[in-house]
């Protein structure tokens, strides 16, 4: 159990600094409302719904009572006015009863904890109906190119993400593992959302919302540019994953748990 672990100077509990990374996050990670729905019919009925990991309040269901937990002041300063503010803590010690809420749900989050297993237990504890985990399977995060064009960026990830099916095991027999599509003008910034769209990830900002890049060194990042760059520029790219730019879903590594059991 690795939960007192020191945290980041602004609070951030998970591998990733948000106090570097995180401060432009709200402008690249916009919730998508195709994806944002398919979270809200896993969370069915419930009216009182617990956010971990809260972040900047992407995906929060606006029409249900919903308390949000984020340790990373950053992350909490950049949560817009209209959302409630979220409280300082981690999903492995949450600060509520047993059953205290109908439903939870943590999205980008759970390959950040320093104690999965814990979470997992905690927000099953605070629970009385499904958990739902927006998350990605390591294993396919090979199909994207990007797993060509920059493979220590994507091992980076592969080794961050936990195996949904372990995820879904914790979280009680009668759980379930949902495909999420990525849709071509996903307003959701992550790694898979510019799978149509190559230039955006030339596009440092842009590169900074997705913690996986913190994590690799100046000139890996420098190389993967210039050869993105340079590939545009000749057609080589176009010629191999063109197809992508008129795609409209792209079934990538993303995943949606709904724990129930
Ligand atoms: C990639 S962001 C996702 C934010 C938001 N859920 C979203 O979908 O945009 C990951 C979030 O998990 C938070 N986090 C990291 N470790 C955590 C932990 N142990 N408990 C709760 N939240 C944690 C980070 O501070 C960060 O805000």
């Amino acid at each position: 159990m690795q939960s007192n672990a020191p945290r980041h100077q602004d609070g951030s509990a998970g591998d990733a600094n948000y106090g570097l990374v995180g401060n432009r996050y709200g402008q690249f990670r916009k919730p998508e409302p195709r994806i944002a729905a398919l979270i809200a019919d896993a969370l069915g009925d419930a009216q009182t719904v617990l956010n971990v990991g809260a972040g900047a309040g992407s995906y929060e269901p606006t029409d249900r009572a919903v308390t949000a937990v984020e340790p990373s002041s950053s992350m909490r300063s950049q949560r817009p006015a209209s959302l409630a503010p979220a409280i300082d803590a981690v999903a492995e010690k949450l600060p509520f009863p047993d059953g205290a809420f109908d439903a939870s749900m943590s999205t980008f989050s759970v390959h950040q904890w320093k104690d999965l297993a814990a979470g997992l237990r905690e927000m099953r504890r605070v629970t009385r109906g499904p958990v739902v985990i927006m998350t990605c399977e390591p294993a396919e995060l090979n199909r994207f190119w990007l797993h060509d064009y920059c493979p220590d960026v994507i091992a980076t990830e592969a080794g961050r993400y936990p195996p949904p099916a372990a995820i879904a095991r914790a979280l009680g027999a009668q759980s379930e593992i949902r495909p999420v599509p990525i849709p071509l003008d996903c307003a959701d910034g992550f790694n898979e959302a510019y799978y149509g769209r190559p230039e955006m990830l030339l596009d440092p900002m842009a590169r900074l919302a997705c913690s996986a890049w913190s994590f690799v060194d100046d000139t890996t990042t420098r190389r993967f540019e210039d050869r993105l760059r340079d590939d545009l520029k000749s057609g080589r790219w176009d010629r191999t994953h063109g197809h992508l730019r008129t795609q409209p879903f792209f079934d990538g590594s993303l995943k949606l748990i709904v724990g129930r059991g």
